[in-house]
């Protein structure tokens, strides 16, 4: 007897190409699309900002809402250009804001956060019960801090059959906010406690979310156990080792569409996966677009990141002159913290045809540097899962990475068994500081002039498969077991 289609609501603040700051919008953009595939009827409900407004086809207003505080505005529904279908919650006051869609133009957070996601997370709970709209949802699917508050908007109402799945993508963003908000949010008192959004005397939207979800998951299993612990707990350990039962990492994928090398429209040359010479036209092509030295022979870096200390940067920062004075390339993408920028930047200045900063977001540019690298730092403190690896690998371009979270469960060690064995797809270095990222180095480059032994790591990247299909299926047992 075929099963009826299960109804999802995803609800996060991001979801490419609509509206993104990182990963998150990857992951909120793709998933939803695999599992359309295997017959899982997905929503994807966003704040209303005017880039996800601007992007939406066919829209059309499905109710009309109203905040606590009064202010009126309603519920969009419309579809993306890839036919994934949006509700868009729009209220001029909290998302007529162009941007970034947490912080002000200064970097500092917006000073209604507190409300603008709180709000959000209220509404999406009434929807998925059928207060607002036509439809009721079986499983409601929170991503993140900012849908935080969706599991203890749900608890807190009447009896509901809505079963509610949280996953994290970042614990180091909780949504932390003074004690006195907790009045506005509308929630029962006994939820401001050590068990419930309490923090340190303070609300935190994140713990709301892992402490009233049904099912909590994060993006990759090594990262569902270091979460677990003290130290990779960041505050959590405890409360979510307590609720490990109800705690799994399931890996992310990635966009076997948007990451493409055969169609991408954005690189120089398309090329089909495993042709190494169509990758050296397009690593010419960069070289000569960035104003590097034009050299086959000389191994090129790149970086595509946030520039923070999570992402280890700091220390490729200072690795940089070894690395122009070896005869190596690097060229960098990303923006972030003042110093690591400015870090890098000099860095350029000191070594112009050797080294490239670009500061600042390109999605195009990402691309370039996917198609036309040798190999992508990913020098991680810790990394919930990480993705800029999975896409280096579609594109040949080897990952060199700490050895933490995702990028733990996605790379294989080019250690002597590994390249023994033509399994080996990038090269991990652990603990993250200076001296092993330096190993990591020498190590990569030892390899990069064994022109056969790079040949077999390119190839093995190429060989992975990177997509969602095998998450979207776990995704799918997880709600099947929680809605049954
Ligand atoms: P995180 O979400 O922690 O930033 P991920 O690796 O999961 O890290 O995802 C980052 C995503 O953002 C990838 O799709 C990557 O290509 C993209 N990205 C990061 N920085 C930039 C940038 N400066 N320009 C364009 N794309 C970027
Ligand atoms: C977060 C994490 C990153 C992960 C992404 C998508 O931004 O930092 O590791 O890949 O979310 O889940």
């Amino acid at each position: 007897m075929p099963t009826k289609p299960l109804k999802v609501l995803f609800v996060a603040s991001e979801c490419f190409p609509l509206i993104k700051t990182g990963g998150l919008a990857d992951v909120v953009g793709a998933l939803p699309r695999a599992l359309e595939t295997i017959g899982i009827d997905v929503t994807v409900m966003l704040p209303g900002f005017p880039d996800v407004l601007s992007g939406l086809n066919k829209q059309r207003t499905l109710s009309n809402i109203k905040t606590r505080a009064g202010e009126t505005g309603k519920l969009i529904r419309g579809v993306t250009s890839s036919g994934l279908e949006i509700i868009a919650m729009y209220v001029p006051s909290l998302f007529n804001i162009p941007g970034n869609p947490y912080q002000d133009a200064s970097g500092a957070d917006r000073e209604n956060n507190y409300r603008r996601y709180a709000e959000f997370s209220r509404i999406a709970a009434e929807l998925a019960q059928g207060k607002i709209g036509r439809k009721s949802y079986d499983v409601v699917h929170a991503h993140d801090w900012q849908a935080g508050l969706v599991a203890p908007f749900l608890k807190a109402g009447p009896r509901n059959e809505v079963k509610t799945v949280l996953t994290i993508h970042n614990l180091a963003f909780q949504g932390l906010f003074p004690k006195h908000i907790f009045r506005e949010l509308g929630l029962p008192e006994s939820f401001f406690s050590p068990t419930g959004l309490e923090y340190w005397d303070k609300v935190n939207y994140l713990k709301g979310g892992i402490a009233y979800s049904d099912h909590v998951t994060t993006v990759s299993p090594s990262y569902a156990l270091e979460i677990q612990s003290d130290e990779g707990g960041m505050g959590f350990g405890g409360m979510l080792r307590a609720k490990s039962n109800a705690l799994s990492g399931i890996l992310n994928g990635v966009d076997m569409d948007v990451w493409n090398p055969e169609t991408d429209k954005d690189i120089f040359h398309a090329f089909k996966s495993g042709d190494i010479k169509g990758k050296a036209k397009n690593k010419a092509a960069l070289q000569k677009s960035l104003g590097l030295r034009l050299n086959p022979e000389a191994p090129l870096f790149c970086v595509i990141s946030r520039l923070t200390t999570q992402k280890g940067l700091d220390l490729l920062a200072n690795m940089t002159d070894f690395l122009a004075l070896n005869g190596a390339q690097l060229a960098l993408l990303g923006s972030g913290d003042s110093a690591i920028e400015h870090a890098f930047l000099n860095a350029a200045k000191k070594h112009p045809t050797e080294i490239s900063v670009t500061i600042g977001y390109n999605e195009p540019l990402a691309h370039k540097l996917q198609a036309g690298a040798d190999a992508i730092f990913i020098p991680s403190r810790f990394e919930p899962c990480g993705l800029t690896q999975l896409c280096a690998m579609r594109y040949g371009t080897v990952p060199i990475v700490g050895r933490v979270g995702g990028l733990n469960d996605t790379i294989i060690d080019a250690n002597p068994m590994a390249l023994a064995d033509a399994v080996a797809t990038g090269v991990q270095f652990f603990p993250i500081d200076g001296h092993n990222l330096y190993a990591a180095i020498t190590r990569t480059l030892s390899l990069y002039q064994d022109g056969k032994a790079w040949a077999g790591l390119v190839q093995n990247c190429f060989a992975q498969n990177v997509g969602w299909e095998s998450s979207a299926k776990a995704y799918n047992a997880l709600y099947r077991s929680l809605a049954n």
